[in-house]
């Protein structure tokens, strides 16, 4: 796995800040996409890079960028989402504000992808970090904003892994659980390092071969 290239979203903080210094720890150079490099933590092995997925040209930069040293890319996370204030009500749901959230979660990883596929080769993979609340299968009323941008993210997952199976990439879909973080809250009862562990297991440990499936704790779960 050393010297192996790994690219992480929205990882100065929550879930993908321990993704990454998982990765990191594992062997991988990480490249840590975030929005504001200088506040990005040292860590040893991880080198912030500016990313705003919302922003095309952002994601177009990045990429330039994480091509320059001609190495290819092993692991991709898309990590980055947000929960928008207010998303509490399919009924009094604002289109603004589920376009905002689908700019984010659903069109952020679809850019990145597509931006940094070409900068993998076989055996790579592509985690998209979804959520249960974004699961067809077990409907509820929260958040239906950030539900449907995952349900939408899940889509894309399959048609990812469909489009890049003959590239020997593999795409999946993958839900950390609820998370002690700035989204999760404090009363959630996963710590990150737990949050992390199924997304680190899809990253190196996965049968390379798995792919477009959804996982949470490295078990398929239903769509
Ligand atoms: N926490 C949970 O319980 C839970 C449960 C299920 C799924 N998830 C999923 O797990 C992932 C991580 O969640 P988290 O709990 O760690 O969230 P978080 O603590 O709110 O962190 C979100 C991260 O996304 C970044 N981000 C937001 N918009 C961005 C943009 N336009 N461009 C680049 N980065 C952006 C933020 O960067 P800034 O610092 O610049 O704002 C931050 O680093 C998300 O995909 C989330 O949906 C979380």
């Amino acid at each position: 796995m050393s010297g192996q290239l790994a690219m992480v979203t929205g990882a100065g903080r929550g879930i993908g800040l321990e993704v990454a210094r998982g990765l990191a720890a594992r062997g991988f150079e990480v490249l840590a996409g975030v929005r504001n490099p200088a506040r990005m933590a040292a860590i040893p092995g991880v080198t912030a890079l500016e990313l705003d997925v919302s922003d095309e040209a952002s994601v177009r930069r990045a990429a330039a960028r994480a091509a320059e040293g001609g190495r290819r890319i092993g692991v991709l996370v898309n990590n980055a989402a947000v929960l928008l204030k207010g998303d509490d009500a399919i009924l009094n749901l604002e289109t603004g504000q589920l376009r905002q959230t689908l700019e984010t979660n659903t069109l952020g990883p679809l850019r990145v992808a597509q931006a940094f596929a070409p900068l993998m080769g076989r055996g790579g993979r592509i985690l998209n970090v979804s959520s249960g609340g974004g699961q067809l299968s077990s409907p509820s009323t929260w958040a239906p904003a950030y539900c449907i941008s995952k349900t939408a993210l899940n889509a894309v997952t399959v048609q990812l892994a469909e489009a890049l199976r003959p590239e020997g990439i593999a795409v999946n879909a993958v839900c950390p659980g609820w998370v002690r973080t700035d989204m999760g809250g404090a009363e959630a009862p996963r710590s990150v390092e737990e949050g992390a562990a199924g997304i680190l297991w899809l990253a190196v440990e996965a049968p390379a071969e798995l792919t477009g499936g959804f996982f949470r704790d490295g078990v398929r779960i239903p769509w």
